[in-house]
């Protein structure tokens, strides 16, 4: 994969036209965010493995699957058997994020630590050499349209100095009101891979909207 990742989030996309709105894109994103929500864990809901399941036949993008739900401990695993690229869970929600991390490892995916806008990122630091992407969200998870909060990159700039002087290669992908005036920033702060909904299918243009995402967080 390239330095950076473009990873439209297909929360901001119509439901009921998934492929296609994934097809409009395709050639200018890296992955496809896909936004599991299980009302418990976030106060919405969303889609589950048949969804992703049929979107894995249907698209031949890489498929980043971001898991806002509770006991990721035993529902995670069954996305990577699926085909999922990159399985993310809460650091909130999971009971043993390593053990998960190493089964999802196991089941031939990547494995994401996600960490939702209230939660501190150094109890993690020591952890992440188990995993390959940490999504530092950049707002509160739950719903697509918020603001960025600007102040959560500190998050980021601490994840990306721990990751450097670690030699790790773990990617740090931002998440939440992602667009055009605020992808510079998360970049600077050492982000290299990016979400966005909003800011992709509720522009009139999608695929140039990526373009453009792409072109701005490299600089
Ligand atoms: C929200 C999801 C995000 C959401 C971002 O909890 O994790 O991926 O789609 O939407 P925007 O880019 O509109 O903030
Ligand atoms: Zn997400």
């Amino acid at each position: 994969f390239p330095e950076t990742v473009v990873a439209p989030s297909l929360l901001a996309a119509d439901f009921a036209n998934l492929a296609e709105a994934s097809r409009s894109v395709a050639d200018d994103i890296d992955w496809l965010h896909v936004d599991v929500m299980d009302n418990h864990f976030v106060p919405n809901l969303t889609l589950g493995p048949p969804v992703v399941s049929s979107l894995k036949a249907a698209v031949d993008i890489p498929l980043d699957c971001h898991l806002m739900i509770e006991n990721p401990d035993k529902w995670a695993p069954g996305y990577a058997e699926l085909g999922a690229y990159n399985v993310s869970f809460h650091a909130e929600a999971a009971d043993k994020p390593v053990d998960l991390a190493r089964n999802l490892r196991a089941a031939g995916t990547k494995a994401g630590l996600a960490i939702d806008r209230d939660t501190d990122i150094e109890p993690y630091l020591d952890i992440l050499p188990e995993f390959d992407t940490l999504l530092i969200m950049t707002i509160k998870a739950g719903f697509g349209g918020q603001s960025f909060m600007p102040e959560l990159l500190a998050k980021v700039r601490t994840a990306r100095n721990s990751i450097r002087s670690g030699h790790l290669n773990v990617r740090i992908e931002v998440d939440g009101g992602i667009s055009a005036s605020t992808i510079e920033a998360a970049a600077e702060a050492g982000a290299d891979a990016f979400v966005a909904g909003t800011a992709v299918f509720g522009a009139e243009d999608p695929a140039q909207a990526c373009r453009k995402l792409r072109s701005l967080a490299d600089g």
